[in-house]
Order: structure tokens, then C-alpha cells, then sequence
């Protein structure tokens, strides 16, 4: 189900691709990103081939989707002029070397795989064609998600309006340097982790107080959901909007002595820092492999 937020981008910014699309691995990222251009009327789904070693799901999205479907990586890039490589990082080089001869200069590759650098993947294709890596979202499952895409040598301009649209519609879009791809994966890739990890202790600090649990699970959730809203369509900073709602002597600024004082703001920072960190280390051993 499409929010309203992602309703408005669809019509915004709609730019359609109309180019055949090949999916390689429809798991839960390939499928959304699929699911996305589909929905947005980025290219028609006749024009999609899903591609994935699990038939089960293949018959799944034909029946439901009606896109095109191989268990082959090298048949759907050969009949496509854009590959979304949606495998896990590891196993990535396999498919880079059955889909190899059947690259073309034209064709496209956009890549989520995390920490597969630009240069790998220039390198294992062995071609100058338009590569771009991108590091996404889980939220993209409901057209929320945060992707940050950075471009290869020699990505065209028509090539990063391709890019932009697919994510765009899957949720909002930045392009940033490759090196900075290891601090996005530690804030918005890692990042739904964290805020479930709040969720979940909002609940438990509601139940803790005597609200039934689903009571307290709804009021959680709401209340991230609507202060992220909030920050994001006020432009306002976060911490004007903190003080709006911190009355003298108040409950809220009570609150926030405890979070202050068990250091909040320093665990979310050095928790960003960290996974950044792991990302650079796990980045650079899939470069050696
Ligand atoms: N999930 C996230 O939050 C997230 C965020 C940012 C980036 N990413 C990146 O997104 C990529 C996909 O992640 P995911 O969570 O969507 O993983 P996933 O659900 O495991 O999807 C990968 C799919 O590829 C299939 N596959 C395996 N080998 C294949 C092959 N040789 N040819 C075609 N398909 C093959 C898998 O089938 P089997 O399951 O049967 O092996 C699975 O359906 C990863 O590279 C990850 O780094 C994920």
C-alpha cells in the first residue's frame, strides 16, 4: 500500500524508463525495487525479467505481476538493457562471471549488493559500461527507504536519471562519493535496526507503566512514525521541534534529563560510527575475494 508521501513522488517525479529491466535475485530488496518501478509505471512489467534460483518465488511474482522469469542470470541480462544486481554481496562474483559474455556497452548495472565496491565490479564485468552502486533500505519494502547512489566513471547523465527514478520511487534519494558509502550503510542502512530497537523499548516502557501491550505498540509506533513526519515536512530542526514540546518543570524535559544522562545522543552517534566502521572492514574483505 502506497502512502500518501510516496503517492506524491510517484506523481512528481515520474519519469518513465520504458527499458527492459532485468532483476537479478528477487528477495526482499529485489522484489520491492521491482515492485516500485512497477507501481510507479517506471516501465511496464512485460518489460521486467525477475531472476532468482528459487522457482517457487519466480511462479509467485509471474502469477501475481505478470513480469517475465528465468532461473538463468545470463538469459535475463542478455535480453535486458538494465541489471538491478539484487544477490547477496557473496554471491556476487559468481554471477558477475556467468553474466560476463553476455554484457554489452550499453547496457546499465545498478548494484545494492553492500560494500561491493565500483571498482570491483568495473573490473569483474571487464567492460566501460555505466555502473552504478547504491546502498538502500529495508523501508523501501513500503516505499519509505533511504538510498544513497554514487556513480561510476562512466554513468551518462540519461543513466543517473534511470537511477534516481527507480529509487525515488521507492522512497528518497542522495548521491554521495563511493567513500561515503560506508557511513550511509552505518546510519540509513543499519539505521531500521536501531529504531526498532527504540520501538521496542518505548512498548516495554508503556507496558512497564500498565498499558496493554497493544495499546502501547500502537502509540509507540505512531508516535516515531508522526515525530519523523514531523521533522521531515517542518524543515524545522530536531531540536526546535524538542523544545516545542518540553514545557518548564514538564514531563518531557524530565525524560530527557534520564536519556541525557545515560547518553543518548552519544550511543546513537558511536552505534552509526561502529557500523560505519564494520562496513569499511567488510568492504574491503569483499574486495579481496
Ligand atoms: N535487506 C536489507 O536491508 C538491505 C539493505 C541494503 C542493501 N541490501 C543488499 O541487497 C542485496 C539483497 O539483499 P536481500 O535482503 O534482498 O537478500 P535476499 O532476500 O536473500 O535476496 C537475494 C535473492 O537472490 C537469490 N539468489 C541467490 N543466488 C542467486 C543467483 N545465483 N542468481 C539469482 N538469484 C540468486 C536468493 O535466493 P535464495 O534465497 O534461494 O538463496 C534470494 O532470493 C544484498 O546484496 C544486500 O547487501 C540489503
Amino acid at each position: 500500500m502506497k502512502s500518501a508521501a510516496s503517492a506524491h513522488r510517484t506523481h512528481t517525479t515520474q519519469h518513465r524508463i520504458n527499458k527492459t529491466i532485468a532483476v537479478l535475485g528477487t528477495g526482499n530488496m529485489g522484489t520491492s525495487l521491482m515492485l516500485g518501478i512497477i507501481k510507479a509505471g517506471l516501465t511496464p512489467a512485460q518489460k521486467i525479467m525477475a531472476c532468482d534460483v528459487n522457482q517457487e518465488k519466480l511462479n509467485t511474482l509471474v502469477a501475481q505481476w505478470h513480469v517475465h522469469a528465468t532461473s538463468s542470470v545470463r538469459d535475463a541480462v542478455a535480453a535486458a538493457e538494465i541489471i538491478l544486481l539484487c544477490v547477496k554481496p557473496m554471491t556476487v562474483p559468481a554471477v558477475l562471471r556467468e553474466i560476463k559474455p553476455v554484457i554489452r556497452d550499453e547496457h546499465l548495472m545498478i548494484s545494492i549488493a553492500a560494500g561491493v565496491r565500483l571498482s570491483f565490479l568495473q573490473e569483474k564485468i571487464g567492460r566501460n559500461i555505466g555502473i552504478i552502486r547504491t546502498m538502500p533500505n529495508i523501508a523501501s519494502t513500503v516505499d519509505e527507504g533511504a538510498t544513497a547512489l554514487s556513480y561510476g566513471a562512466h554513468v551518462t547523465d540519461a543513466q543517473q536519471r534511470i537511477a534516481e527514478a527507480i529509487f525515488t520511487a521507492v522512497g528518497e534519494v542522495v548521491t554521495v562519493p563511493e567513500e561515503q558509502l560506508d557511513a550511509v550503510t552505518g546510519l540509513s542502512g543499519s539505521g531500521p535496526a536501531y529504531i526498532y530497537m527504540v520501538i521496542e523499548a518505548l512498548i516495554d516502557g508503556g507496558v512497564k507503566m500498565g498499558l496493554a501491550r497493544d495499546i502501547a505498540t500502537r502509540l509507540a509506533i505512531q508516535t516515531v512514525l508522526g515525530s519523523a513526519k514531523l521533522v521531515k515536512m517542518s524543515g524545522l530542526h530536531p531540536a526546535i521541534l524538542r523544545d516545542q514540546v518540553t514545557t518548564p518543570g514538564g514531563t518531557a524535559i524530565n525524560a530527557i534529563h534520564e536519556l541525557e544522562s545515560h547518553g543518548l545522543r552519544s550511543m546513537l552517534i558511536n552505534a552509526v560510527a561502529t557500523a560505519t566502521l564494520r562496513s569499511g572492514e567488510l568492504s574491503k574483505m569483499l574486495s579481496q575475494g
